[in-house]
This record gives structure tokens, sequence and C-alpha cells, in this order.
């Protein structure tokens, strides 16, 4: 439930991947306790167009922790616990097919988890420390992300006659390195689109908290093994999502925007049928 000592609540939510570190002007600094110690940063929330938001830096400013070390857990119960019930999490990838070149934007409607040892549930049979267990649970992850907030992110793209890609697979590498050109043809074989760090496991997190949760993914490089040069490297990841950061800020406040103000997608009913969830959730 949104708090009531004072602390600013939100709606909506951002998760901003490398080279978003500030999304809004006007906001106040919360800093958010978790049972799972300390999400990236502090949220910064503020209001687009009259809805109230609550901005987290996925990195923590300065771009302080690499993908396998940011705390997931923490990041979406923060969002949860100001009141936030829908997420977008642009993200940084790299394209899997040449014609999603830099500056491509693509709204995944699928991904595929290739990390390795990243926790990726709050439901895992352990005593809370207000003594409750929840129930052993497996959310359904068919449809990762949410139809309304696909659908707003795709309209918003077109409105700034950016045409986006509607629909494709993340492919969610380990990292911190990049991929080998032979794992980048064979993610490329499989019919996957485009490969980040860090859409997994935010958006099954997400879930678990009833959260919706859009994934907007912008190519900032061509992959291992579409392209011919050297391979790519993270200072072209920061510099091409440089060029690109206004227009998807734009993207994402129209986004905002038009996202539904009641919710009765599949995330909003993903924790109906729970007897013991979490407390608070
Ligand atoms: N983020 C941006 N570009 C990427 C790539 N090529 N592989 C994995 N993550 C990325």
């Amino acid at each position: 439930p949104p708090r009531t000592d004072g602390t600013p609540t939100a709606e909506l939510g951002v998760i901003g991947g490398s080279g978003l570190y500030a999304l809004l002007d006007d906001v106040v600094e919360v800093r958010v306790e978790t049972p799972y110690g300390p999400p990236s940063d502090a949220l910064f929330v503020g209001e687009v167009a009259g809805r109230r938001v609550a901005f987290l830096p996925r990195h923590g400013r300065g771009h302080r922790l690499p993908p396998h070390r940011i705390n997931y857990r923490a990041n979406l119960w923060a969002l949860h616990a100001l009141g936030v019930r829908q997420v977008l999490g642009p993200c940084a990838v790299g394209g899997l097919r040449a014609e999603y070149g830099p500056g491509t934007l693509l709204v995944p409607d699928q991904f595929v988890d290739r990390t390795s040892g990243r926790v990726q549930t709050y439901y895992d049979g352990r005593v809370l420390p207000d003594g409750s267990v929840p129930e052993v649970v497996h959310v359904s992850m068919a449809d990762p992300y949410c139809p309304p907030g696909r659908a707003a992110a795709l309209a918003a793209a077109r409105d700034l006659a950016w045409e986006p890609v509607d629909g494709g697979t993340l492919v969610v590498i380990e990292g911190p390195r990049f991929s080998t050109r032979a794992e980048s043809r064979w993610f490329t074989a499989n019919g996957w689109s485009v490969v980040g760090m860090t859409g997994h496991p935010e958006a099954v997190l997400a879930r678990e908290l009833g959260l919706c949760y859009t994934s907007l993914a912008l190519v900032t490089d061509l992959d291992a093994g579409v392209e011919s040069g050297e391979g790519v490297t993270h200072a072209e990841v920061l510099e091409v999502f440089a060029r690109n950061v206004d227009r998807l800020r734009t993207v994402l406040f129209k986004t905002l925007e038009s996202l539904p103000a009641t919710r009765d997608c599949p995330c909003s009913h993903a924790l109906d049928d729970l007897e013991t969830g979490l407390p608070g959730v």
C-alpha cells in the first residue's frame, strides 16, 4: 500500500539504464530500505503530466554497479514500496540482425535468460523477518511484458516518428563481458533479436510483485556475430546511448503520460490466487 509517513509516493516507475542516470527535473530524493538491502541508488520522485513517477538509475549514479552486481530484488521492492505499479525498463542492447543497427528502438515481447546465478525470486521458501513464510510460487512468464505498457511505448515512439520494432526476443547474458562471435551467431540463428545484460531478472521480479513491466531496448551497437570489426566496446555503447538519450527521454515521458490510470492487464492479476504472499505485496 502507498506509504503515509510523509514519504512521497508514486504510481509509475522508470529504471534507467546505461547513459540514463536522471529523468525528471523537479524531484524529491528518497532513500528506501528493503528486506533485501539497498537499491542501486536513491529513488527520484517527481511528476510527468500530473502523474507521480519514481526514477531509479539501475547502475547507480556514475555507473557504479555492473549488471551482475545490481540488487534487482531491492530495486523492484523499493519501487513497489513507494506505490509504483507500472514500470518502464529502458536498456542498452546489441543488435543481432544487420537491420537492427544503432539507434533502433525495439519493444520486446519475449526474453531468453542466459544469465547464471542471479537471484530471480522473492519466493525462495525462507522464513521472513516478520516470521511469516510465503507459499511456494511459480509465476507465469509465458508473456513477460505488460501488453498495455508495450502498446503505450510503441505509440509514443511512433508519435515521434521513431518507428519502433514491435516485438522480438531480448536475450540476456550474464556479462559483464560481451559475447563471442560464436555465441552471438548462435543467438541470431535462434531467431533472437537483441542482446543485453539487465533485462533479467528485472521482468520476473516485477511479475512476482504484481507490477506491470515494459522493456524499451535501445540498440547501441551491432553485436559481434553481425559486425565485422573489432567487436563492441563499452565506450561505443555509452556514446550511441548519449546520442539517442533525448528522444528516448521523450518517448518515456509520452509513454508515462499514456499508461492506463487503472490496471486490468494480466500482470495486475499475477498474484490473484495467492493465499500467503509477501508482507505488503
Ligand atoms: N548492451 C549494449 N550492447 C550490448 C551487447 N552487444 N551485448 C550485451 N549487452 C549490450
